[in-house]
């Protein structure tokens, strides 16, 4: 009987594109679905496009596999994978590996790997981005999980995987969660880069007055210059499509209140634990809470405040542009600080310029940009910050005047801007002599007791507030 080298189970839209990806490169694919129909329809419809070995049950998909057994599962995050796994763990043998390619939290994912790992299975978190489409073609993968897993996945994986300039989209990132934890992060990184773009197109249409059509023609120029990214090319098509039931703009009929599942707001909630300020991955996570808050929107509709309307002239989208590349910088800025917290705290090793080059092709944040940052981390892997690359400085730098005109046209107009803001803001903290902090530690010894650092002594004070005022070391 013919063997497969890897088997999907749960074929939905990803697990179904991700399975014809592998037979399409010629790897024999055992498939398998709860529902068998599923099955069925994927051998019909796209069964002369490679190998599938379609199996009905879990025991006849498990036997179909060449061993170690290389198990892909794309089922919805959460009960339904610790569902399939315990379907599935009884029946495999020690060395056999089980793939969960879907948005995972990276601590189930380390709960399971530990666990899997008890019973002598490996237990492979591996985020992977692209879509559907990306599924297809040659999605970017974040495979986590022992590096014996990777030696025995990472050549199949890095076959079916997005390439650019010949180099697969696709590493070990680290041990355990490593790979659904970045995968998180890039997702944070997703939303960050949506609201600034969101932001340019509010303010193109409200400051500058352009209509949806025009903005997208912005777009489409900046998309052939040093913005050229995924997310910037499919901004313009949105704005460009015409509603047919209605004529008008496609934007406009679109209800105003965007939807998250869960990966963003991990990313902060993440972060938060870690101590790593991402004010731009937040701000994106709030800007979608905030638009969702319906009936907190229509009470406060009629607050007293600017029209929205300006009349910017012919060189705003210019500005626009540049603030919007310098924040873009502070937002993958703190994304990848995230991710160096992260590989510190659980000792992951995470190689930040190997990320970098695995994001610059097939995931949903691709881009130019991410092969500067690659650049830059080649340079100097232990940069604390990618502000102070060259490039990245000189192009913060570059946007000095338009970036902080940008901010000030927003709150003057009345148009929220608070990925710029804070992304701003983020920029002018990092760089300030001193901050305000000193005061916060005044404040918090004061009332407290909490003590302070001076900038002139080794060691902890606290003053007598409430007696003298005389300062004690404590
Ligand atoms: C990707 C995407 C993918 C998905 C997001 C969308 O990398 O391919 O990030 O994972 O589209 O989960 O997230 P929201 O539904 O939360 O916007």
């Amino acid at each position: 009987m013919q063997k497969a080298r890897i088997g999907v189970t749960g074929l939905a839209v990803m697990g179904r594109n991700l399975a014809r990806n592998l037979a399409r490169h010629g790897h024999a694919v055992a498939v398998h679905n709860r529902t068998q129909s599923r099955t069925k329809a994927l051998v019909e419809q796209f069964g002369d496009e490679g190998t599938f070995l379609p199996a009905d049950t879990p025991e006849q998909f498990v036997a179909s596999l060449e061993r170690p057994r290389r198990l892909v599962v794309m089922v919805k995050a959460g009960a339904p994978t610790d569902a399939v796994i315990e379907e599935f763990a009884p029946l495999l043998e020690p060395g056999d590996m089980i793939v969960d390619g879907g948005n995972a939290n990276f601590l189930d994912t380390r709960r399971r790997e530990a666990a899997l790992r008890e019973r002598g299975l490996h237990f492979v978190g591996t985020g992977i981005s692209g879509g559907e489409e990306g599924a297809l073609h040659g999605p970017s993968i974040m495979p986590g999980g022992s590096a014996e897993s990777y030696a025995a996945l990472g050549p199949l994986l890095e076959d079916i995987s997005a390439k650019v300039d010949g180099t697969p989209c696709c590493t070990h990132v680290g041990p355990d969660g490593a790979g659904h934890f970045v995968k998180m992060v890039h997702n944070g990184i997703e939303y960050a880069d949506m609201q600034l773009i969101a932001e340019s197109y509010d303010l193109l249409r409200h400051a500058a007055g352009l209509a949806p059509a025009e903005i997208a023609e912005v777009f489409r120029t900046w998309n052939a210059g040093r913005l050229d990214s995924y997310l910037i090319e499919i901004t313009a098509e949105v704005l460009a499509h015409t509603d047919a039931a209605t004529g008008r703009p496609f934007v406009d009929v679109v209800l105003d209140q965007a939807e998250q599942k869960g990966t963003g707001r991990w990313t902060v909630q993440t972060a938060l634990d870690l101590g790593v300020p991402v004010g731009g991955i937040a701000e994106a996570v709030f800007a979608r809470s905030v638009s969702g808050h319906a009936a907190l929107r229509e009470a406060a509709r009629g607050l007293p405040g600017p029209s929205r309307t300006g009349a910017a002239g012919a060189g705003f989208a210019d500005a626009v542009e540049r603030a919007l590349y310098a924040s873009k910088i502070v937002a993958y800025a703190q994304g990848f600080h995230e991710i160096q917290a992260g590989s510190a705290e659980y000792g992951w090793d995470i190689d930040l310029a190997a990320m970098a080059t695995i994001w610059r092709g097939g995931c949903i944040i691709r881009a130019e940009f991410l092969d500067r940052i690659r650049a830059a981390y080649e340079a100097d892997p232990h940069t604390p910050t990618l502000l102070t690359d060259d490039h990245f400085a000189a192009a913060a730098g570059d946007a000095q005047d338009a970036w902080r005109d940008v901010v000030a046209t927003a709150a003057r107009l009345g148009i929220p801007a608070p990925g710029f803001s804070t992304a701003l803001a983020y920029y002018d903290s990092l760089r300030a002599d001193r901050l305000p902090a000193a005061l916060t530690q005044g404040q918090r010894d004061f009332f407290g007791a909490h003590t302070y650092r001076r900038v002139d002594r080794e060691g902890s004070f606290h003053t007598l507030w409430g007696g003298d005022r005389t300062e004690v070391t404590s």
